[in-house]
């Protein structure tokens, strides 16, 4: 067997026979951006500069969207001209809601969410040409407001129930809310889901961002960039935990039954759903915002089964640090958001898309950062495999 490789080659020409391939390509640099910033040693993320929780406690989802897409907070004028265009576009085409209509009931949302992102395509003829940045801001405002009226249309459509059209009067997470249950929202439920979608709409380099960036660096259009991605956030070491957090919760059914819990998955082998991180090696700032409005609505609105469920949750808070503090894993965004979202009423396969509704304006910005200023992304890879084998026919094998 002939080794050969242009990596090990390179590193050997440099005077090193280390090899260069870093799996999960942790460490490594994958692109100069200035969305957002994230320092996991001190808890920090930032959108352009302002710190998450200043945008949480004084910004809204539509103006956050501005930011990341702009970078620059909007002027009065501007945050008006941009909400009703805004509004405007959450309309779906009537091919696309067609086609949602004959979905399979049994779909995954996220798999949903995905196909009614590349439908988008069919309606916008020149959705290839990426060439004008004018018309690429466009397309991203138009599809970061189509995304809820798919999610809520497909959510209608598989229990046979017409979709809502959108309200003008409405903010975005309003909307989201009422094209969902047909029912007007109240105010605290909009107030935490705007919170909430503000929270998870852009992070860094995260593996579905890079996904979105790969497939842009290839000049491909902003619908198939940002539906690669989402299936890139369904999977269960990224959005997909959310979900599977609340699974887990339930499974425990009492803080008492944690310990136990904790031992058998550790003894296992097995993750800890909604804690951990590539970055953060502290408790995600996300997860301590989520926790405090998660107390909120749940002093408003939480029955016997809301306490017990963050009740347990909190009592494996503590089970894990102290179990695996010492590996710097604490809870992550997904860890408090299922039970926010349960209260809230969004039914449990719907939770990682949700989280889509929202990093759908952070993928944008990157799409668009990304062909603006475009290199190919065409990494090397380290060959482990033979050379030189004869091939034999097949009746000699
Ligand atoms: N439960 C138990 N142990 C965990 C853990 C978890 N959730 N996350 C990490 N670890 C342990 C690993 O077993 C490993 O231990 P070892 O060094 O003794 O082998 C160590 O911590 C490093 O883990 P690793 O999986 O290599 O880290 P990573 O940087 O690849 O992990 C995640 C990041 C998110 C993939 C990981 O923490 C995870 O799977 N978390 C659960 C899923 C989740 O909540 N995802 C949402 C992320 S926002």
């Amino acid at each position: 067997m002939v080794k050969n490789n242009n990596v090990i080659i390179q590193a050997e020409k440099q005077g090193s026979a280390e090899s260069l391939y870093k799996p999960g390509l942790e460490g490594v640099v994958a692109t100069r951006s200035n969305i957002s910033y994230v320092d996991g040693e001190q808890g920090l993320l930032e959108y352009r500069g302002i710190a998450v929780r200043e945008l949480v406690e004084h910004s809204t989802f539509e103006e956050t969207v501005y930011l990341l897409l702009y970078n620059h907070l909007p002027s009065v004028r501007e945050m008006k001209q941009f909400s009703t265009l805004f509004a405007k576009q959450r309309m779906l085409p009537q091919s696309v809601r067609h086609a949602i209509s004959t979905f399979p009931v049994g779909m995954h949302p996220m798999v949903a969410l995905q196909s009614g992102i590349s439908l988008l395509q069919g309606e916008d003829y020149y959705a290839d040409d990426v060439s004008s940045q004018l018309h690429n801001i466009r397309r991203c405002i138009s599809l970061i407001a189509k995304v809820t009226a798919i999610m809520a249309a497909f959510e209608r459509a598989r229990h046979s129930e017409e979709p809502m059209p959108a309200q003008s009067k409405y903010s975005h997470a309003a909307n989201f809310l009422f094209m969902l249950t047909g029912e007007p929202p109240d105010e605290l439920a909009t107030e935490i889901f705007d919170k909430l979608l503000i929270m998870h709409a852009e992070h860094t380099m995260n593996a579905s961002t890079f996904a979105c960036r790969v497939i842009a660096s290839t000049k491909s259009s902003v619908y198939s960039s940002v539906s690669g991605a989402v299936g890139a956030l369904a999977g269960p070491l990224h959005g997909g935990a959310n979900e599977r957090v609340l699974r887990m919760l339930f499974s425990i059914g009492h803080p008492d039954n944690v310990d136990s819990f904790v031992e058998d998955r550790l003894a296992t082998g097995a993750k800890i759903m909604g804690v951990g991180h590539r970055i953060y090696k502290v408790k995600d700032p996300r997860a301590i915002i989520l926790q405090e409005y998660l107390e909120k609505l749940i002093a408003v609105r939480g029955g016997e089964e809301a306490q017990n469920l963050y009740a347990t949750a909190k009592r494996l808070e503590e089970a894990v640090e102290a179990k695996l503090g010492g590996k710097k894993i604490y809870p992550n965004v997904d860890f408090y958001s299922g039970i926010v979202l349960d209260l809230l009423g969004v039914p449990m396969d719907l939770f990682t898309t949700v989280f889509a509704l929202s990093r759908v304006a952070g993928w944008c910005a990157h799409w668009l950062e990304q062909v603006a200023a475009n290199r190919l992304f065409r990494p090397q890879q380290e060959y482990s495999g033979d050379h030189q084998r004869p091939y034999t026919p097949i009746d000699r094998r």
